[in-house]
């Protein structure tokens, strides 16, 4: 066992608002960047990489062996330059295997119309053994001090060793033993059914999506951490129906706790000037009609 250090004092959550810290990124404009890209249609394919393998099986993506065969240019230039341009002009193939990779969005590639043509034409004379790779995990099932601490990194509870931010500023787990988390990503509760183990391994490991790539590019997680955060996310995906009643129940007496909390101040704020505005008015009207 590795000894798992907890960092005392300032961990990021503690330290600085994640939201603050989020918009500081989003104003870095990370998002209309796209991917990075690259020279060679070898070095631009490193960024499918993370989701897909060319004859090595599907990763989070499917495997692209045979694209070129599947599907014309026409269709595959302006889908691998903007996938979800092309599925909210409503294409039919492009909805549809959307849907079936549980809306799963392909990041835009930023690569121009040509780049997509040399890298068409490398997928095509991929070699027997194909490109790509499938990410190997660990042999073992994740111990309950990796999911333990797995946990403890995703809330922020015990700092990340290269200093990027907990995995909570931005995605939300749902689990009785965590209270909420940032939603400007997608909740993560169900993730390992959606994109199976060496997918959500692929993406944490190396994130394909800007925002999240931005916040650990220079900030990388180590194996041990991918590791740990897996094994909570796969834990959480089992655990996920036992969960949710409890979290829901907590999550309920809190928001009436806060509520009433809320209400009070209002009433002793409004309190005096609706006495007099309203009852007492109303009272005096009463007795003006009567007589
Ligand atoms: C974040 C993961 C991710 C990255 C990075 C990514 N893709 Fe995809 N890709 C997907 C997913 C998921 C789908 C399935 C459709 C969907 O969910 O939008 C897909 C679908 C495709 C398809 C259609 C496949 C078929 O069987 O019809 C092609 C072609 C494709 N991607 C090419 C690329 C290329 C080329 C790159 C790199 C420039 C790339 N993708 C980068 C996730 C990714
Ligand atoms: C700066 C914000 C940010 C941080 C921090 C962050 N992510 Fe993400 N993550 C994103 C965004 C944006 C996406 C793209 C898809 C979406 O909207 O969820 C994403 C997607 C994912 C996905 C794929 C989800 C899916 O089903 O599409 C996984 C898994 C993931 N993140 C895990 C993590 C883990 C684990 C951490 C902590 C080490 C983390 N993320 C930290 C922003 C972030």
């Amino acid at each position: 066992m590795r000894a798992i250090t907890r960092v005392p004092g300032v961990s990021f959550t503690r330290g600085l608002s994640p939201r603050v810290w989020v918009l500081a990124v989003l104003a870095g404009g990370p998002l209309s960047s796209g991917l990075a890209t690259a020279q060679t249609p070898e070095e631009d394919f490193k960024a499918c990489m993370v989701c897909h393998t060319v004859g090595r099986g599907r990763l989070v993506g499917p495997d692209l062996i045979g694209i070129n065969d599947r599907r014309d240019q026409a269709w595959l230039i302006p889908y691998i330059v903007s996938s979800q341009t092309v599925i909210n002009s409503g294409d039919e193939y492009a909805v549809k295997i959307f849907e079936e990779n549980n809306k799963l969005v392909m990041p835009d590639s930023g690569l121009s119309e040509a780049q997509v043509i040399a890298l068409l034409e490398y997928i095509k004379n991929a070699p027997a053994e194909g490109y790509g790779l499938m990410p190997a995990g660990p042999t073992n099932p994740a111990t309950a001090a990796e999911i333990a601490l797995g946990r403890d990194l995703f809330e922020g509870q015990v700092s990340l060793t290269n200093g990027g931010p907990a995995c909570n500023s931005c995605h939300d787990v749902t689990g009785d033993f965590l209270i909420g988390g940032g939603v400007l990503a997608r909740e993560l509760t169900k993730v390992f059914s959606r994109l199976g183990g060496p997918g959500v391994r692929a993406i944490i490991g190396s994130p394909p999506f800007p925002v999240m790539q931005k916040a650990y590019e220079d900030r990388p997680l180590t194996e041990d951490e991918v590791n740990a955060l897996v094994g909570f996310l796969e834990k959480s995906n089992t655990d996920q129906a036992s969960h949710m009643p409890r979290d829901t129940g907590f999550k309920l007496a809190l928001t009436g706790i806060l509520g009433a909390a809320l209400l009070l101040a209002m009433y002793s704020m409004f309190w005096p000037t609706r006495k007099r505005a309203s009852v007492n008015q109303a009272i005096y009207d009463r007795q003006v009609k009567s007589i």
